[in-house]
């Protein structure tokens, strides 16, 4: 697939179909994250994989945000000992390294059939709990993974002309 039908493509997916993901398919969607770029390549990020339908279930019971019933979730975390590396602006590089290293996951699973959805609304501090995340580790978003029982159509998404300011603000290129 081309890269630009690859992004467009790429939905939020909140229902999946009854149908394993393989190990290996889970395991090229997490390499697509840790090849993901990161501010001063300090890498913060802990991916934590869970493929365990009865863990699934209990997060789910965590996770207002967490939609139908994925085969596997991956949860992303930063990891502060390592951030803090990076000084005053640590903890904003660790949430865009993070947010790239997830782009990078779903894009690679729906290049391999498969839907993902982000979520950010879950119980951290269950969470943390539920699998004994060390006091250092912060869960910040989830990514589900699963076969879709259907591709949603596009959201809308703003407009290029209003989106993009040439040569400074306000200064909107023509098409
Ligand atoms: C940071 C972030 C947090 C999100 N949190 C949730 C969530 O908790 N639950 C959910 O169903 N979707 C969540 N989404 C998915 C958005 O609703 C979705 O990306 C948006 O509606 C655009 O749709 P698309 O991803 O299909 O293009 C989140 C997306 C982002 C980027």
């Amino acid at each position: 697939m081309d890269l630009m039908n690859i992004i467009k493509g790429r939905r939020s997916v909140r229902s999946f179909l009854d149908k394993e993901v393989s190990r290996e398919h889970l395991i090229t969607i997490l390499e697509a994250g840790i090849w993901a770029p990161s501010g001063s390549n300090i890498q913060p990020w802990e991916f934590i994989l869970i493929d365990d339908a009865t863990l699934i279930k209990k997060i789910k019971l965590l996770s207002p945000g967490l939609y139908g019933f994925p085969k596997a979730l991956v949860i992303l975390c930063v990891n502060k000992k390592k951030s803090e590396k990076a000084g005053r602006q640590g903890e904003s590089l660790a949430v865009m390294d993070i947010s790239m290293a997830a782009q990078n996951m779903m894009l690679m699973a729906y290049s391999l059939g498969l839907g993902s959805c982000p979520i950010a609304s879950f119980n951290k501090l269950g969470l943390k709990h539920l699998l004994n995340i060390s006091e250092e580790v912060d869960p910040v978003l989830m990514i589900s993974l699963g076969y879709p029982s259907e591709w949603p159509s596009p959201p809308a998404r703003r407009p290029l002309e209003e989106v993009v300011h040439l040569n400074g603000y306000g200064k909107h290129p023509g098409r």
